[in-house]
């Protein structure tokens, strides 16, 4: 099964974000070989679900809380996120992870949150520019893995993402032999320290409908994490069916 996650980011308000997935609800189906989720924000989403007339589009969410519920103001816990209809939580975007701090210790309790709901998750990882540079991106994602997943993890519930820092939103990406070897080399982790056969690992970081089809050809490469293509609807359409 091949995946296309749109993370619409902190874009795309109620219309603005029902205008899109009508158009791509038209030209693209979801098939027994390859499907494509939304991440819209979450009011949003909301607005979507109660605005189409039929129900077939696949929700996630962006974010969630690392707490369960309670006294903790801004958050939307994982519960919360299963109510609405979102079958799966981005966890780990570095973004997430820069902007707003979010350690190893925060990562893991959201991805447990979010697995209590039964909900899948897809998990971020992917290494600095500096590190890129120094030779030392798999060192890093290795660590990144090993750091927050656990064998006590349904790993059935989990798809890997590698999203580059220095390739998100900037029209750059690592070579294709390079990100082909970061998946392979993602794959023989979980396999190593994990015992897990089969994952997805997903690639992400200015995929566009230009070099989508190259990426996607990859042996090692299951699918794309699309930000900035991802709201254009014709742009993500295109994507996937190069999926
Ligand atoms: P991009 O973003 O496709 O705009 O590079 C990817 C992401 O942040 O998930």
């Amino acid at each position: 099964m091949k995946l296309l996650i749109a993370n619409w980011k902190m874009n795309k308000n109620f219309d603005d974000g029902l205008k899109v997935i009508k158009t791509i609800r038209k030209k693209i189906k979801n098939n027994s070989n390859k499907k494509y989720i939304i991440l819209p924000p979450l009011q949003s989403t909301l607005h979507i679900k109660n605005n189409l007339i039929k129900n077939d589009v696949i929700f996630g969410s962006q974010d969630c809380s690392q707490f369960k519920n309670g006294a903790y103001t801004g958050d939307i816990s994982a519960q919360m996120i299963k109510k609405i209809g979102c079958k799966y939580i981005l966890i780990g975007h570095s973004e997430r992870r820069t902007i707003f701090n979010e350690t190893d210790e925060v990562l893991k309790r959201k991805i447990k949150r979010a697995l209590e709901q039964k909900l899948k998750v897809i998990f971020c990882v992917g290494e600095s520019l500096t590190q890129y540079k120094q030779g030392n991106s798999i060192k890093f994602i290795i660590k990144q893995l090993t750091k927050v997943l656990d064998n006590n993890i349904n790993f059935k519930q989990i798809i890997l993402a590698y999203e580059p820092i220095w390739a998100i939103g900037t029209n750059v990406t690592p070579r294709m032999e390079e990100i082909d070897y970061i998946h392979l080399k993602i794959k023989e982790t979980m396999k190593k320290k994990y015992n897990i056969l089969k994952i997805p690992v997903l690639y992400g970081g200015s995929v566009k409908a230009v070099n989508s089809s190259d990426i996607f050809s990859l042996k090692n490469v299951d699918g794309g994490l699309i930000g900035g293509a991802s709201l254009i609807a014709s742009e993500f359409c295109k994507i996937y069916d190069t999926l």
